[in-house]
């Protein structure tokens, strides 16, 4: 439902007022700031994926390395270009939207915290570019584990963000949320430890063989 409009306090009032939207723009607002979350995430997610494989192929030989290092150049661009920053527009476009039909929760703290979240997304938005530029330009100096471990950062945003906009003033600091964080650092540990796995499995491989060859 369409909430009752706050009493607004805004230093934007004048300007937000100014706009008389239909009564079904709010759910318009939303739902297509929920499609651009969604689609904005996604594309974060994948991106950091693709940086990991793309480090991971610059331990390949020559020729097979050449190729794999531009096919991952091409899919993060079309990805970062088509996909995630198209998602951010939206989603940012949208939350202004919403924000000018409630122009009052400008002041609350919530909101306050649910803009720092986004701010701190939008610097890691621009940081996965700085790193796509030094991939493409050969220059990166973050390595597999590093770019695994920073694609956590995100997951931990969402989380907060989702919290901010469901819980609004009554944010919980209880046992749910505590159990909440400990789930997403498990989650980042195994995902290491995963990594950590396959890494030693494959060099242990490499061994066996290497060993096979000279006997
Ligand atoms: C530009 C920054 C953003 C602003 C100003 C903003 C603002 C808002 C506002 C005003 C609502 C409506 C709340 C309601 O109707 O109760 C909303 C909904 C929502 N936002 Fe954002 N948002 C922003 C970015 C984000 C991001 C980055 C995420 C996810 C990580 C997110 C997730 C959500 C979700 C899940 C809802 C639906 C909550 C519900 O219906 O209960 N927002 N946002």
């Amino acid at each position: 439902m369409t909430p009752a409009p706050l009493i607004s306090l805004s230093p934007f009032s004048p300007i937000l007022l100014a706009i008389s939207w239909p009564p079904s723009a709010y759910l318009w607002f939303k739902t297509l700031h929920l499609v651009g979350v969604v689609v904005w995430f996604a594309g974060l997610f994948y991106l950091v994926r693709l940086f990991i494989y793309h480090r991971e192929a610059e331990t390949l030989a020559a020729p097979l390395r050449e190729a794999f290092e531009d096919q991952y150049g091409l899919m993060e661009r079309r990805l970062a270009n088509i996909i995630t920053t198209p998602g951010m527009v939206v989603a940012v476009t949208m939350a202004i939207g919403l924000l000018s039909v409630q122009p009052a929760w400008l002041h609350q703290s919530w909101m306050h915290a649910k803009l720092v979240v986004v701010a701190l997304l939008l610097a890691y938005h621009a940081f996965c570019y700085r790193i796509m530029g030094q991939l493409q330009r050969g220059t990166c100096r973050w390595g597999a584990r590093q770019l695994r471990a920073l694609n956590e950062l995100p997951t931990l945003l969402l989380v907060i963000a989702v919290m901010l906009v469901v819980f609004k003033q009554q944010f919980p600091t209880g046992a749910a949320t505590w159990f909440l964080v400990a789930l997403v650092v498990a989650m980042a540990a195994s995902i290491q430890f995963y990594a950590r796995w396959r890494r030693l499995r494959a060099e242990r491989l490499a061994s066996q063989e290497a060993g096979g060859a000279a006997a």
